[in-house]
């Protein structure tokens, strides 16, 4: 844990498992561990001069951080409770530099011509259907200042939350076929027990060449892409490192 002086918010909601807390939306969980991209986004705030924008940010894991590093950041997230107990968990001295919205990515939120001087998108992307996201990151191209940096995380199909040789062995069926988006799976027939109202009905997986596809065809350069996998999670989830692929891009 990052945040001031390694302690958890007073307002964040209880830990559910290992490093997660519960979305209030059943959209998932925030995981505490900040990953490898969003540790590169927070070092980001040290030097960038126009806002950041955290998209699903929760209760602010990484908002929080960047704006402690010196950051203005605006954070999004359909919810308002996940919005209100970021904003209470941000210390007073700070709060000048946190902005919020609801407004839902990419149909409705909305900011000026190179506005931005980087996006982080963690764990937000599997919820949506893949023409959306090309049109999301589309706009994240436009929003942000020559030299911006995009920075994403998103499930693979190896996460262990699923029966990850079932769904892997599916994924890649799907890819050799040549779907477009291979890793729209109803992932609800993949699913352990557990998570039960968490899970959306159809999740989107991505591996790392449909990632740095999807990231180039919005118009960015791909400067690291990589798999990874969280030390603060349930070991139950962990399986071959490759749970999730993280993207560093930029606006050249
Ligand atoms: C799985 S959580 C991820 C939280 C955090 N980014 C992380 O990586 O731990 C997804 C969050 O994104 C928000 N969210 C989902 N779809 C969204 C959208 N289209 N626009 C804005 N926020 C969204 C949800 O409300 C939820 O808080």
């Amino acid at each position: 844990m990052t945040i001031n002086n390694n302690a958890i918010p007073k307002a964040w909601p209880d830990v559910w498992v290992k490093g997660m807390i519960k979305t209030k939306n059943k959209m998932g969980i925030m995981t505490i561990e900040n990953s490898p991209p969003s540790k590169a986004f927070i070092d980001f705030a040290k030097i960038a001069k126009k806002p950041l924008l955290d998209i699903g940010c929760a209760y602010g894991a990484v908002v929080i951080p960047a704006i402690l590093n010196g950051a203005k950041v605006i954070g999004c997230d359909l919810d308002n409770e996940h919005l209100s107990i970021l904003e209470s968990s941000v210390p007073q001295e700070h709060r000048h530099l946190l902005q919020t919205t609801s407004d839902s990515f990419p149909n409705n939120l909305r900011f000026e011509k190179e506005s931005l001087s980087a996006v982080h998108i963690s764990m937000v992307l599997h919820f949506m259907k893949g023409e959306d996201i090309l049109l999301g990151l589309k706009k994240c191209y436009q929003w942000l200042e020559p030299g911006g940096k995009l920075y994403i995380v998103n499930m693979t199909p190896y996460l262990g939350l699923f029966n990850w040789q079932e769904l892997s062995k599916y994924y890649f069926e799907r890819v050799q076929k040549g779907e477009k988006w291979p890793g729209e799976i109803n992932c609800k027939n993949f699913a352990k027990g557990g998570w039960g109202d968490q899970l959306p009905e159809y999740a989107h997986f991505f591996d790392i060449h449909v990632m740095r596809s999807v990231a180039e065809q919005s118009g960015f350069t791909v400067d690291d892409i990589f798999y990874f996998c969280y030390e603060n999670i349930p070991n139950k989830y962990k399986t071959n490192g490759k749970e999730y692929v993280g993207t560093i891009a930029s606006k050249k």
